[in-house]
């Protein structure tokens, strides 16, 4: 019999070493490093409960726990030595316990195996990760309301279709990205509240044979309670998933958002000014100015969608349980976390130095007869029904086409021309402002309640 290789913890059953090339195909270690916190947590919250339920003595624990406190430091002062032939965060570390303490490391695994070990680990970053994206999400809202503030009246055209709808003010437009990060910041926090169950205890899949307190454990880590199924447990990504999906709902709003942006400060619209800071110039042409940040942030997007495909991917074949295909999950989930943190953090550093083009903003509101619904809605409180007012309307519009001028713009003798309901106090009705002033009910343009949802905000995220 030839001997067992050293270093592995699974290797009593193995008369062969590990193949190198599959020991480097294996290896998860370079990146699942990155979770070393969580697993000392859940160590040492695993350790203290085996303590309290008798299994370990109270000197094994401490031992356990100041192991394990010696080597998070030595982690952090980047002196521990990863290897690659222990596969995987959970096994270096405990490696090195094992071999600081002694035998005595050998006991931290008892009722205990990687699978439930690495669910727990996740659970944990993500819940940890999800608080950090919800105060980025906070911090770019309140960038959004300072800016709707100053521009709750600067006027411009709302689009449909990209075509000159009717008049909105600029704050109006920012209170509805507000708007898409606020169901955003719900359904994390309502992510985070799902995933925050302990899976220690589910062991491989079973459970297991030793009087363990799940609630104990659950507690130690600030979780709401043990899951349920071991089963399940173990091989449940739903949350990784979800957070993913959730993430992705996020990217699209950043990346629809950095479109306006980019179309905003083209030449053809003209209606903003990126700070210089957000932006880069062209190696060949002298005049340019390019909005690479917006641009990144759209083209991010990509792979953030891409991570929600491949770990969609990745489980959809799976059968119960533990497979080692979900080893798989941590780039992607890991990836999805940074993208989506340095998106929001720029964008909520960008959105204070942005500077609206008002005079352009509000000459572009002129063109397109962005006030034909009001005359229709004008002629409809005259007695008119409104699909015949909309038909009256389309023939002033159509005139005013032929004249090359703004609906708006047309003489009162012209428009009575079209309906003789119409009276001089249709002038006003027709202007940008008095279309937008009668806008004035919740969710309406009108400036005042534009402010006052601008209060009601401030008044749920502080700021
Ligand atoms: N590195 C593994 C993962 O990320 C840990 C769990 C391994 N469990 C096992 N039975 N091989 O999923």
């Amino acid at each position: 019999m030839k001997q067992t290789p050293y270093l592995k913890p699974w290797a009593g059953r193995f008369n062969e070493p590990t193949d190198v090339f599959v020991e480097a195909f294996t290896a998860s270690v370079d990146w699942d490093k990155r979770l070393y916190s969580q697993d000392i947590q859940g160590s040492i919250a695993h350790a203290t409960m085996l303590a309290q339920q008798g299994i370990l003595s109270t000197y094994e624990r401490d031992a356990i726990i100041n192991g394990l406190q010696r080597i998070k430091e030595r982690i952090e002062q980047g002196t521990f030595q990863w290897s690659p032939s222990l596969e995987d965060v959970h096994m270096n570390i405990e490696a090195a316990l094992i071999q600081d303490i002694g035998d005595i490391g050998k006991k931290l695994h008892t009722g205990r195996s990687r699978n439930d070990q690495v669910a727990t680990d996740i659970r944990l970053y993500l819940r940890e990760e999800i608080g950090l994206i919800r105060e980025e999400i906070r911090l770019l809202r309140l960038a959004l309301l300072d800016l709707a503030t100053e521009e709750v009246a600067t006027i411009m055209p709302g689009f449909t279709h990209l075509q000159t709808a009717q008049p909105i003010t600029f704050g109006y437009h920012l209170m509805a990205w507000q708007a898409m990060l606020a169901r955003d910041d719900e359904r994390l926090l309502d992510c985070s509240k799902r995933l925050n169950q302990s899976p220690l205890g589910a062991a491989a899949l079973a459970g297991t044979s030793y009087p363990i307190d799940r609630d104990y454990t659950a507690s130690l880590l600030g979780f709401t309670g043990p899951t349920n199924n071991g089963l399940d447990t173990v091989s449940d990504r739903d949350f990784a998933i979800e957070f993913t999906a959730v993430s992705s709902i996020i990217m699209l709003h950043l990346s629809r958002y950095a479109e306006e942006l980019i179309l905003w400060s083209s030449q053809q619209f003209n209606f903003i000014q990126l700070a210089d800071s957000f932006c880069t110039g062209s190696s060949i042409m002298p005049q340019k100015k390019n909005p690479d940040v917006p641009e990144l942030i759209r083209g991010k997007s990509g792979r953030v969608f891409g991570h929600l495909m491949a770990l969609l991917t990745l489980m959809k074949g799976q059968p119960l349980a533990y497979n080692r295909d979900n080893q798989e999950d941590k780039e992607p989930l890991f990836d999805t976390v940074d993208t989506l943190k340095s998106c929001l953090h720029v964008f909520a550093a960008l959105i204070p130095e942005l500077q609206a083009n008002r005079e352009n903003m509000y000459a572009a509101a002129q063109r397109g007869h962005a006030t034909a619904t009001d005359l229709a809605d004008y002629l409809v409180k005259r007695g008119i029904p409104f699909r015949d007012a909309h038909k009256i309307v389309g023939q002033a519009v159509a005139h005013a086409e032929r004249n090359d001028i703004d609906l708006a713009a047309l003489d009162l003798a012209v428009l009575q021309g079209f309906s003789p309901l119409i009276q001089e106090d249709v002038l006003q009705i027709l202007t940008l402002e008095g279309s937008i002033a009668a806008r004035n009910h919740v969710g309406g343009t009108a400036p005042q309640q534009v402010q006052e949802a601008i209060a009601h905000v401030r008044k749920q995220i502080g700021g």
